[in-house]
This record gives structure tokens, C-alpha cells and sequence, in this order.
């Protein structure tokens, strides 16, 4: 079986958005290893409108090119990390937008979670595995939080993101789990292992 392909989404699309740094710190890190195949995926480059459709894409098709464009790629991978801020203790609009503009391409795959803010995004994190959950994928119990006094000195005081190195070992268990459920996931969808009705 080959490496699994893995996407970290980032969920902030605003300019001054600070996602960049975790993510490209994540990615980093995640590329050393040679278990699992990595692509950031930009919700920026895929402006979706806001939800217009008849029906999720379960049930009819999406007439915005952009959703399909969007479902398309969602389709190209076995599992997900989402990089995900906290707006008013959830995830952020984009997000939830880009998660209802697909739904056969989440389903049976799995979801893991690398958060930033305050409580390290501990709340929007708990949303996410409960949206993630009616899109039937499974998500992982450990995420990645930086948070409190972290987050604010580097995100404000310009403290590198690498200095965090205590995280490092939190970020190795989320993505020995990721990694798991993504390949056994992965087994079942390609053995058409029968699904529950
Ligand atoms: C609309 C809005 C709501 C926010 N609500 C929260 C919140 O509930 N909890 C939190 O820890 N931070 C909150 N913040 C602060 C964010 O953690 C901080 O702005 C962070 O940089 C957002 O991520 P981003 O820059 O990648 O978009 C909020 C920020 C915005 C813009």
C-alpha cells in the first residue's frame, strides 16, 4: 500500500490571518516523515460562494465551478489535518462553508486538528469533530493546541513558532493517529469493506 495522501487545511482566508505560521510549522514537521504524503490546501483558493445550493452535493449536484473544483480536490485525499482558528468559540465561516460544499468526499476518512488562539482553539476543535462526525469521517482524540501565553507571544511578540519545541511530541502522537486512521480507512474504502446503512 502506498503513502497516504494527507491535506492540512487552513481555515483562516483573512489577509492578516496568522495561520501561516502553524501551518507551514506543521508541515514542516510532518514532511520529515516518510509515511504519509502531505498538500497544503488554501480555503483562498477555492472562494466558494456562501451555500447556494439545492442540496448538499450528497444529494444534487453543485452548480458553482468553484464547489466542484473544490469537491474535486477534497477527493484526492485519504485524510485531513485541519489548522483551525477559533471565532467566537467555533471554527471560522470558511470552514464551515468549505465543509458543507462536499460530503461524499469527506465520508470514511479521517480528521485531525491542529489549533490556535487562547485555549488553543480547544472549543472550535470540539465543534469540528462533531461536524466532522455527521460528515462520517473519524476524528483523532489528540490535537495539537498552542495556546495562552503561547499563542500571544508568537503571535503578537514575535517568538518563533520553532521555540514551541515542547509541543513536538503532542504533534507526533496526532500524526502517528492520523496517519493510523487515515491507512485503515484507507484499507476498508479499497476493499469495499461493506458500509452500515
Ligand atoms: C471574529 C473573531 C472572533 C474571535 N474569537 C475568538 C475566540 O472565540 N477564541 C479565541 O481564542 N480567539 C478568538 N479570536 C482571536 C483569534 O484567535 C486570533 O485573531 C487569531 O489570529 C485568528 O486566526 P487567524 O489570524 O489565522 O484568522 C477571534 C478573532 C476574530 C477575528
Amino acid at each position: 500500500m502506498g503513502n497516504p495522501k494527507i491535506a492540512i487545511i487552513i481555515s483562516s482566508t483573512r489577509e492578516a490571518r496568522f495561520a501561516d505560521k502553524p501551518t507551514q510549522w506543521l508541515y514542516d514537521i510532518a514532511s520529515q516523515r516518510d509515511d504519509l504524503d502531505l498538500e497544503i490546501l488554501d480555503l483562498r483558493d477555492f472562494p466558494l460562494p456562501f451555500f447556494n445550493e439545492v442540496a448538499s452535493n450528497a444529494w444534487a449536484l453543485s452548480t458553482s465551478e468553484v464547489a466542484q473544483r473544490w469537491q474535486k480536490k477534497v477527493a484526492e485525499f485519504d485524510g485531513y489535518i485541519f489548522v483551525t482558528a477559533e471565532y467566537n468559540r467555533s471554527i471560522t465561516a470558511a470552514l464551515k462553508n468549505a465543509l458543507d460544499y462536499a460530503y461524499p468526499e469527506w465520508n470514511r476518512k479521517a480528521a485531525a486538528f491542529l489549533g490556535y488562539g487562547a485555549v488553543g482553539a480547544a472549543r472550535a476543535i470540539e465543534h469540528l469533530r462533531l461536524i466532522s462526525v455527521e460528515l462520517q469521517m473519524a476524528p483523532t482524540r489528540n490535537g495539537v493546541h498552542i495556546q495562552g501565553g503561547d499563542f500571544f507571544a508568537v503571535w503578537q511578540q514575535g517568538k518563533p513558532i520553532s521555540e514551541l519545541t515542547y509541543l513536538l511530541p503532542n504533534v507526533t502522537t496526532m500524526l502517528d493517529e492520523s496517519v493510523w486512521w487515515t491507512n485503515a480507512l484507507k484499507v476498508a474504502r479499497e476493499e469495499s469493506i461493506a458500509v452500515p446503512t
